[in-house]
């Protein structure tokens, strides 16, 4: 695996790979590499000639400068690890490579990003879809892969890609958990030990919304109710649950259809959100 530090050089090395004929998968991350990016590297090394990676912790989508500055920064374990998942190329830019003096362009998306995350941390989704816009543009995959678990994220990138009609697929590659389920984030390392458990909250709440609807109660408020019970019961106050369209993020009246399972959490100092698709007959 090479590491490349410039837009130049990855533009190169991606070029040379489509005048082969070659197929480009990219992943886009932050860093802090756990099993669930492993899991992205994976799918795409097995569906793509070339395998891109990029570890660039973003500033301009952190609302908060303390969560910007306690973001983990292990770039050395983050290259072993891609290069064992299967990864050909380690796009690692500066700052002053990503935004350049007088860099002054920023994208924003309407609709997928106006709530939950998009209210609970402002300007958080511009800032993601300005540097995923510009991170598919230096690399020109032939498919960029997202996890589910951030959904809203999703929505945001796909609203992007096809409003600005980005020749670029995107697909969404599903959730990684723990045995007990708490789904697999960078921020699961600042949680306190006492807090890992309360942190079980946010799964619990999503099986229990399933269960419900597995159940035959589908009206929103039947499900909510069953996954607020998990929160009550372990103490932790959630920012959001809410039963929302996966493609929208607006609020939806019933399971009918597709629909999404929202929730965010902040447990001890660390904010978690994670989300479960249902249907009527149950999740997928
Ligand atoms: O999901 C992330 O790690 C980031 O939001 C992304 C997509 C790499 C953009 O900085």
């Amino acid at each position: 695996m090479t590491t490349l530090r410039t837009i130049a050089e990855v533009r190169a090395a991606t070029a040379d790979a489509r005048r082969d004929g070659r197929s480009i998968g990219f992943v886009p991350t932050m860093g802090a590499l756990h099993e669930g990016h492993l899991h992205l590297i994976r799918t795409a090394r097995r569906a793509h000639d070339l395998v891109v990676i990029s570890v660039f912790v973003n500033p301009t989508q952190f609302d908060d400068p303390a969560d910007l500055a306690a973001y983990p920064r292990v770039e050395d374990t983050d290259a072993a690890a891609a290069q064992a998942a299967g990864a050909d190329l380690l796009f690692a830019p500066s700052a002053a490579e990503m935004y350049p003096d007088g860099f002054a362009t920023t994208i924003e998306v309407g609709g997928p990003s106006e709530r939950l995350e998009g209210a609970s941390r402002p300007g958080h989704f511009n800032g993601v879809a300005t540097v995923v816009c510009k991170l598919l543009s230096i690399v020109g995959p032939d498919v960029a892969y997202f996890g589910q678990k951030d959904a809203q994220q999703l929505a945001v990138v796909r609203r992007m890609v096809t409003d600005l009609n980005l020749p670029y697929a995107i697909q969404a590659v599903p959730t990684v958990r723990d045995d007990d389920g708490l789904a697999l984030s960078s921020r699961n390392a600042r949680l306190a030990a006492a807090d890992r458990e309360r942190a079980l909250a946010l799964s619990r709440a999503l099986r229990a919304a399933e269960a419900s609807v597995a159940g035959g109660r589908a009206s929103a408020e039947e499900v909510l109710a069953a996954a607020r019970a998990e929160f009550a019961a372990r103490g932790v106050e959630p920012d959001y649950v809410e039963l929302v369209d996966p493609i929208t993020f607006t609020p939806l009246p019933t399971v009918d259809g597709d629909a999404l399972l929202a929730v965010a959490a902040r447990v001890g100092d660390v904010r978690l959100i994670d989300n479960q698709p249902l249907t009527r007959n149950g999740s997928h």
